[in-house]
């Protein structure tokens, strides 16, 4: 049988889980490939760790990981190290000597995708990236394969475990914010910088790379509106979920225009209030979910671990697969990697924020006197922004009370206007929370 000999850089969480499911699955994955894949070296920054892995023990280990990225004996390399540097270097090195390369890096795909592709097309390596998105979910073959004959009209996901995994724990067991991300720490969940998971950073970047591939568009990372889980109070989740909805970290992409006429990409990763109907507010804990519709299949909705050392390497493996089952010559009949010809994806913009619509979920910290209610509504009405809901649920005579609204639609400019002229209010503290509502048809 013959086989693809594979080199890894990294020896983490993911990089044990990678070498563990070629250990436990090498019968069935020789049996669906009809090739054998084989670990010839690894690299990790930290040799003599005792890996307990008889795999890891048999092959050639180094500290440098420029030896792996150059050795003779690697057909692909399955880059592991996470971060923008030396990541891409070495991504870069891998290529210029003719390796495939596999990567859960969605900060390298994000970040630096487009020349990596590029390098990748010129010296015809193929570039897997599945595990980058959505960890154990085949969420980017679906929409790269799957999906291509529809025009994609919306994504949404829930791209990071960790932050999922920290609200579904607030929700359901008033837990503790620090607590809930040092655990998901401790399951290996969270990113080394973990302010990449909370501040929507991992989100954005994971949502850039969903985004090009629906749209045909260039990976626009520095574009995605960006905030995150961080100011979320348990007040906050219980005076949503009183409201009918629950708080989850939203990654959202949508076109506008219409099919050739598409201008622009909304593109926006927040903290969002969705209806406990929805299909995507009952996915919990450390569980992915990415919504795609297109216009032909309408809505699908693709479920499953987003993060940690099996699912991970679960998607790993699939993309070394897809690869070796074609290597070494037939590289150019794998799809391609942004799920469109090279040179026919396009340079749209973004939309600005202050373009995008949305509907408001908003809560004011104020002095309880008599007509502060009257005078914010007021500055709402000016701005023309209407009410769906309005409450005040404690009353205090020196401290400030928070109230709730729901406001319907109205352009994110328009509410940022009234917004700054509602905290210059007197008895209107300037501490604002804002979260954007989606409705999923509800
Ligand atoms: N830190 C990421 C998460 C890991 O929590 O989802 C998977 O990309």
């Amino acid at each position: 049988m013959s086989e693809i000999r594979v080199g890894l850089l990294g020896l983490g969480t993911i990089g044990i889980g990678v070498a563990r499911i070629l250990i436990e699955q090498q019968e069935l994955i020789s049996r669906r490939l009809g090739k054998q894949v084989r670990l010839v070296t690894a690299a990790d920054r930290i040799l003599g760790r005792d890996f307990d892995l008889d795999l890891i023990s048999s092959v050639r280990l180094t500290d440098d990981a420029n030896d792996v990225v150059t050795a003779d004996d690697v057909d692909l390399v399955i880059e592991l190290i996470g971060g923008y540097e030396p990541a891409r270097s070495l991504v870069m090195t891998a290529i210029e000597h003719g390796k495939h390369v596999v990567t859960a890096n969605k900060a390298l795909i994000a970040k630096h995708g487009e020349e990596i592709f590029l390098l990748a097309a010129e010296k015809g390596v193929a570039i897997g990236f599945e595990a980058a998105v959505g960890g154990g979910i085949p969420c980017l073959k679906a929409l790269r394969e799957g999906l291509s004959a529809n025009a994609i009209e919306s994504v949404y996901g829930i791209l990071n475990g960790t932050c999922n995994f920290i609200l579904t724990k607030m929700e359901n067991e008033g837990a503790d914010y620090a607590d809930v991300l040092r655990e998901a720490q401790e399951l290996g969940y969270a990113e080394a910088d973990p302010t990449f998971d909370v501040e929507g950073i991992d989100t954005a970047h994971k949502l850039s790379i969903l985004a090009a591939m629906a749209f045909g568009s260039r990976i626009r990372f520095d574009e995605v509106f960006t905030e995150g889980i961080s100011r979320i109070s348990a007040a906050d989740i219980e005076a949503v979920s009183e409201l009918g909805y629950r708080i989850k970290l939203l990654g959202i992409a949508k076109p506008h225009g219409d099919g050739s006429d598409m201008k622009r990409i909304e593109m926006r990763v927040h903290p969002t209030l969705v209806p406990l109907s929805a299909q995507i507010a009952q996915v919990s804990d450390s569980y992915n979910a990415v919504q795609i519709c297109g216009d032909f299949v309408e809505q699908t909705i693709y479920i499953g671990r987003g993060a940690g050392e099996r699912p991970t390497a679960s998607a790993v493996i699939a993309d070394v697969m897809d690869i070796a089952r074609v290597a070494p010559d037939g590289v150019a009949h794998l799809a391609p990697p942004m799920g469109f010809v090279e040179s026919e994806r396009s340079e749209l913009e973004t939309l600005p924020v202050a373009d995008i619509e949305c509907e408001y979920y908003l809560r004011f910290m104020v002095q309880d006197k008599p007509g502060v209610i009257a005078a914010i509504t007021s500055v709402l009405s000016d701005h023309r922004i209407s009410l769906e809901a309005l409450s005040q649920k404690e009353r205090h005579a020196t401290q400030a009370v928070p109230i709730v609204m729901l406001t319907h639609e109205t352009a994110e400019g328009n509410l940022q206007a009234a917004i700054s002229r509602i905290t210059s209010l007197t008895n209107v503290e300037e501490d604002v929370l804002i979260l954007r509502k989606e409705n999923f048809g509800a």
